[in-house]
């Protein structure tokens, strides 16, 4: 198998990527990436020596781009991450949203769909979040019949490529697989993001920003089970179905900021109580989702997938790989957002 991997170099992406790598010596795993501000090489540091590792600076939204790297090397098969990630970016410019996220989509799917002309035995494996299944109450999970009902810019472009993947299913027979995961932590994410951003906050004795009254409430995973469940429905998941991955793992926001907070206020010799001191309570974010919390029953059923670390092993895990890797944060936090946007889309 020659397998492309879109936003290979971004935080999911790099440790599926791994994965596969290491798991299948016999595969060649071809990370296509445009390097946004939110991709990094360095995420993928321990893989330059892989015989069967390449990688390829790739625009999923540039139809010669992605046509060179699906003939040269001969792809037969897909999995899509590539995407902009960011909520709050959404809110502050939801171009770039609909470019890489709905156009780039259906750019690599008609694109797959002319070069592999007879569809079977390739699979198209486009990878979603459960944020298109909206805002939950205090009750109630999302399963893989719940109705899209997304409400940010960000969920209404994954939604959006959600439909045109489904729609490639119908119309033209692409043999495509589709997941929807609840929120992922561990290493290599963006600083942009509650955890890391709560974790660098906390080390440098930055205010700690929470929105609202911070009881939102979040499903974490693990993101190398999330990598875990993308191999195994790849491999095993029936084609032309979707499934939902989650951590069976609901924290509030303000909770887990509090957990993060004595986790290190341990680790860093801090009195108990110290690094919490921090919080700040903000300005709350526009049409803010209140609950997300996913039901994986049918993925646990039908391959046997679980979630496999606690979140206390995983956040202390977490916690440490920031310490030890401050030189990263340095490095992918030096390119502005706004450079990236201006250079790209002009001024807003
Ligand atoms: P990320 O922002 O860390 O990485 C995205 C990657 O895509 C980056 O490497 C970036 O350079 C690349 N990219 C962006 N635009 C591109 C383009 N036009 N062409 C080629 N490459 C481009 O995102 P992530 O958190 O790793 O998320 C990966 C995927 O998983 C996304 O599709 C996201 O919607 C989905 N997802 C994320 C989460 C989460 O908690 N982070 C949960 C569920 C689903
Ligand atoms: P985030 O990591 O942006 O993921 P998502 O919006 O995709 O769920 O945010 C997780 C939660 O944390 C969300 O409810 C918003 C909240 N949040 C804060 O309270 N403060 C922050 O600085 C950030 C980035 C997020």
């Amino acid at each position: 198998m020659n397998i492309l991997v879109t936003g290979g170099a971004g935080f999911i992406g790099s440790h599926l990527v791994r994965l596969l790598v290491n798991k299948y010596p016999n595969y060649r795993i071809v990370t296509f990436d445009s390097l946004t501000y939110a991709g990094n090489l360095a995420n993928l540091n321990d893989l330059k020596n892989a015989p069967n590792h390449v990688f390829v600076k790739g625009d999923i939204v540039s139809r010669d781009d992605v046509r060179n790297a699906l003939k040269h090397y001969e792809i037969t098969d897909i999995i899509h991450l590539a995407a902009e990630s960011h909520v709050d970016r959404s809110i502050e410019g939801p171009m770039p949203f609909v470019t890489t996220n709905v156009l780039g989509t259906v750019n690599l799917m008609e694109e797959a769909k002319n070069y592999w002309k007879e569809l079977s035995g390739h699979t198209f494996y486009h990878v979603s979040t459960d944020e298109v299944f909206g805002s939950l109450g205090k009750e109630g999970f999302f399963t893989e019949e719940t109705a899209y009902d997304p409400r940010s810019p960000y969920s209404a472009s994954k939604a959006a490529s959600d439909h045109f993947v489904s729609a490639y299913f119908h119309t033209y027979g692409l043999q495509i697989k589709r997941s929807n995961c609840s929120n992922n932590y561990g290493s290599h994410h963006h600083p942009e993001k509650l955890i890391p951003l709560m974790i660098n906050n906390i080390l440098n004795r930055k205010p700690l920003p929470v929105y609202g009254e911070g009881v939102n409430v979040r499903d974490w995973l693990w993101v190398e089970d999330h990598a875990q469940a993308i191999d195994r429905i790849f491999h095993e998941g029936k084609v032309g179905c979707n499934y939902n991955i989650g951590g069976w793992n609901e924290w509030r926001n303000i909770d887990l900021v509090q957990e993060l907070c004595s986790i290190m206020d341990e680790l860093l010799d801090r009195k108990p109580g110290e690094s919490a001191q921090l919080i700040t309570y903000v300005k709350d974010r526009a049409g803010h989702d209140h609950r997300y919390a996913i039901d994986a029953t049918k993925l646990h059923n039908e391959l046997g997938w679980k979630p496999s670390l606690t979140f206390e092993e995983g956040l202390r895990k977490t916690v440490k790989w920031y310490l030890d890797n401050q030189a990263w944060v340095t490095e992918v936090t030096s390119g502005s957002y706004r450079d990236y946007y201006k250079k790209m889309y002009g001024e807003n």
